[in-house]
């Protein structure tokens, strides 16, 4: 698992649904690199594909809602950060339909998801939870 505890917020429902993230993305690549056809691969992807889809806008909302709670002065900002990886992802499940299920475009997408996910939760992420220290608002109440 590539999750470390380092990664917390200490909000209780963000620190859940991040590790949510990092084990599906992971279950993804998984998947990616394993050694069945590309036919089964794209099967199984599509399940994740769909979920992600689902999850990761639902995620960002309670994200942002959080923030909001706090009074987080870079809302804007992050909130435009999450826009724009909708954006990508729906962006790449739309090329991946019109390509038929193009195999290169899966994988570059799944390292992409992944070093974004890392990235996004270990640095910008963290960036409420310093402010939330900061301030002496508590992450605990939601
Ligand atoms: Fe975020």
């Amino acid at each position: 698992m590539l999750w470390k505890d380092q990664y917390e917020l200490g909000v209780p429902l963000i620190d859940a649904q991040h590790k949510e993230l990092f084990r599906r993305v992971e279950a993804f690549l998984q998947v990616l690199r394993s050694g069945v056809s590309w036919d089964d691969k794209a099967l199984q992807l599509n399940d994740t594909l769909e979920f992600m889809k689902g999850y990761v806008v639902e995620h960002f909302r309670d994200e942002e809602e959080y923030q909001e709670s706090i009074g987080y002065p870079g809302y804007e900002a992050h909130k435009q950060i999450h826009n724009n990886m909708v954006d990508y992802v729906l962006e790449v499940s739309k090329q991946y339909e019109e390509s038929n299920k193009n195999e290169d475009l899966m994988q570059q997408f799944g390292g992409r998801l992944l070093a974004w996910l890392i990235n996004h939760v270990a640095a910008e992420d963290q960036r409420i939870a310093n402010y939330a220290r900061e301030k002496g608002v508590s992450g605990n109440d939601k």
